[in-house]
């Protein structure tokens, strides 16, 4: 029997791709996404059923997960990918921008994993995968919103396995750095004034974030290694997938905390 894998956020991005890896790999896939309506290339594959899932809704997690399971049987494997950048300084971003950020990032994580593990229970089996990032593990300027809310998720992901590995459930972590999706032109940014002492740095910091995600890399990587990560049957947690992510980690590692920020300020302009 066909392993199947659920897809959060499959409408572009690395969630399509690795909806399509999956697929071509054999699996019964899941893709799910706010929209399907407009989907037109994921539903013409065999093997794939598209379905509504929007992270922040309950209802619709738990019926895209149902129906998902009535068409194949089980889920194998989730991959909570959906997700979006805040990005911009913190004073500036409102309440309802933050709570957003953490509501979709975080809470849509914890929401569709607390739908699918039942099934994974039930089962005495399942592989969860969660989409971090390189800001899930260094913070970056005028990132903090979204750095808290892939912290978050390497925090959740790590503790998590020590209650669910007994019932024959993993997990991994995708800790991706800057890649050519959607991403940035998904992103929400709050008003930054003119007469703001934050204006210069912003101003610097959305060049550098456009320069490193618009020419960003062949997001084809991070699905490949998604589909690497689901057929690794080792403990292994983490995949750092870049030259970029793997290069800040390491001067993460031996630079100390003075010197990385120095490192950063600089390289960011501030
Ligand atoms: N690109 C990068 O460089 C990069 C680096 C590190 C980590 N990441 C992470 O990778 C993941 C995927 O991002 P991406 O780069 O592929 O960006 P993307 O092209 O903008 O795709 C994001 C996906 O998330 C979906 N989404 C947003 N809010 C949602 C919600 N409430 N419910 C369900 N789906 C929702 C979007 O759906 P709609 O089409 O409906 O908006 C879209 O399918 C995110 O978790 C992101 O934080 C990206």
């Amino acid at each position: 029997m066909n392993k199947t894998v659920l897809v959060t956020g499959a409408s572009q991005g690395f969630g399509k791709l690795i909806a399509k890896k999956f697929q071509n790999e054999g699996w019964n896939v899941i893709a799910t996404m706010r929209t399907p309506e407009r989907e037109f290339e994921l539903t013409q594959l065999s093997n794939v059923l598209v379905k509504r899932l929007d992270v922040t809704n309950t209802k619709t997690i738990n019926s895209a997960i149902a129906e998902g399971i009535a068409h194949f049987g089980k889920i194998d494997v989730l991959v909570n990918n959906a997700g979006f950048g805040l990005q911009g300084p913190f004073l500036h971003s409102s309440e309802e921008m933050v709570k957003k950020q953490m509501d979709v990032n975080v809470f849509g994580v914890f929401n569709v994993t607390r739908s699918v593990l039942p099934y994974m229970q039930q089962e005495n089996n399942g592989l969860i995968i969660n989409f971090s990032s390189i800001a899930g593990l260094v913070g970056f300027p005028h990132t903090a919103v979204y750095n808290a809310t892939k912290y978050a998720i390497e925090g959740f992901t790590d503790g998590l396995q020590y209650e669910l590995n007994p019932l024959g459930i993993r997990l991994k972590l995708i800790e991706p750095g800057a890649f050519k999706t959607g991403f940035v032109s998904s992103m929400d940014r709050p008003e930054v004034p003119d007469n703001s002492i934050y204006k210069k740095g912003w101003d610097a910091t959305i060049a550098q974030i456009n320069a490193m995600l618009g020419e960003g890399q062949d997001p084809q990587e991070v699905a490949d290694i998604t589909y690497l990560a689901a057929i690794d049957d080792t403990d292994r947690l983490r995949y750092l997938v870049g030259d970029d992510a793997k290069q800040i980690m390491e001067g993460r590692t031996q630079m100390d905390d003075e010197a990385f920020k120095t490192m950063l300020i600089e390289s960011f302009n501030l």
